[in-house]
């Protein structure tokens, strides 16, 4: 069955706008994609038809609110495969679920003299909040380095891992390099090393391939709706149900606590509720709940075999480019990084936004990835399941025309 572009582009009603003069090629989507009309309508649905507090009331708004939202947990369940609904956690995105591992698995199980792992590709994210609990609790911070490539020196580990490992937290694509890290490899080989956890960055990963937690033997799962084409401020963090039950609560509050006595102190909910203190986003869920189900409608492998020729396409159409540096592997999903000769990214970016081109430039969350590449910053092309050939021959024309330019 051919891939159906020309309904998908119709669906994400912002790929008609023209940006300065010309017709919109949206190639930023690993920071965040757009919207398609169902997840869109599906939030304001929820405000004109359906909206109440969830948890608190009886009456019949609040009972429905709360029962979709925890339709909408069982959905991220299956689409991730979890064992058990009781493994998802709502967060706000990404960088909150990783926060809260640290804070409160890494803050009540680590110990003085314990060391951790992450990788040198990582994006800030799964580095700060690693680093600020590792002060906190004097545990060493290891580094799986890079290769020249883009790809993750493996055979590193061995010499990372040792019995004071507790944790390995590591990103399942780069969102610089599209890498597409060897998890099932990396996982069980560290797994080999020592009884740690291992948490997977999952925000570059979830929207470009089937993803399995329970295969991918891992267990935490981050990932954030808006990159998945559901709203912002909502993402989903799974965790082993061991694990998640063994956790103390990181924020206090209400909708997390079963009792609160002034004398006595409080108790909490089980998981995954004692992790999700205050009024949820639910406007988010209904969101991600519509966002999760248009791309099973689609199909995540159809949508993958889509984005891989479209990869392909697009790196060989680059090497048109006089002077275009590449960085990262021949194989790679969503991101492309590259500068333009000695050009500042911001500037390369910012002359193909005046044709319409929508890139990132800067340091993309990933300082010690340039500090690598001795690069201060780089522009990326990013690729979703609504970009098309046309997108990347724009970017391809563009990037010959600013070579002009600039000289
Ligand atoms: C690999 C990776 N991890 C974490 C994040 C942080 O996601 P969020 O800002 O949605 O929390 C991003 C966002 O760009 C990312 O690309």
């Amino acid at each position: 069955m051919s891939y159906p572009i020309e309904r998908v582009r119709s669906d994400f009603p912002i790929l008609a706008r023209q940006v300065n003069g010309h017709p919109l090629a949206y190639l930023d989507s690993a920071a965040s994609s757009q919207k398609p009309n169902v997840v869109i309508d599906s939030e304001s649905d929820y405000y004109r038809q359906g909206y109440a507090a969830v948890h608190r009331g009886i009456h019949t708004l609040s009972a429905e609110a709360t029962g979709r939202m925890e339709d909408v947990r069982a959905q991220a369940a299956r689409f991730i495969n979890a064992a058990s609904v009781d493994e998802i956690v709502f967060v706000k995105g990404t960088t909150e679920g990783i926060n809260l591992v640290a804070n409160s698995y890494g803050r009540h199980f680590f110990q003085p003299g314990d060391n951790l792992i992450i990788t040198e590709m990582e994006h800030h994210s799964n580095i700060v909040p690693w680093q600020m609990i590792a002060l906190e609790k004097r545990v060493e911070i290891r580094v799986l380095p890079l290769l020249p490539d883009g790809r993750l020196d493996e055979s590193r580990l061995d010499a990372l891992v040792d019995s004071r490992t507790r944790l390995l937290a590591i990103t399942q694509v780069s969102n610089v390099l599209g890498t597409v890290n060897p998890l099932d490899r990396l996982i069980a080989r560290a797994r080999a090393l020592a009884p740690l956890v291992v948490l997977v960055d999952g925000a570059q990963g979830i929207m470009h391939q089937k993803v399995d937690v329970q295969a991918l033997d891992c267990d935490f799962y981050v990932f954030s709706g808006h990159k998945i084409y559901g709203p912002t401020g909502i993402g989903i963090l799974y965790g082993k149900k061991q694990l998640l039950d063994g956790m103390p609560p990181w924020e206090g509050g209400g909708s997390m606590i079963r009792t609160v006595s002034l004398s006595e102190g409080t108790t909490f909910l089980d998981a995954p509720w004692r992790f999700e203190a205050g009024s949820p986003n639910t406007a988010g869920m209904m969101g991600l709940g519509a966002a999760l189900s248009y791309v099973e409608a689609l199909g995540i492998d159809h949508i993958h075999a889509y984005e891989r020729e479209l990869m392909r396409y697009a790196l060989e159409a680059l090497q048109q480019v006089p002077d275009l540096i590449l960085y990262g592997p021949a194989d790679r999903a969503g991101a492309i990084a590259f500068n333009l000769g000695k050009h500042h990214a911001y500037d390369v970016g910012s002359f193909l936004d005046q044709y319409g081109i929508a890139i990132r430039t800067g340091h993309h969350c990933a300082m010690p990835l340039m500090a690598y590449y001795q690069v201060p910053s780089m522009c990326r092309a990013s690729l979703a399941l609504y970009t098309t050939r046309e997108d990347i021959d724009r970017l391809v024309a563009g990037l010959i025309r600013v070579r002009q330019l600039l000289g």
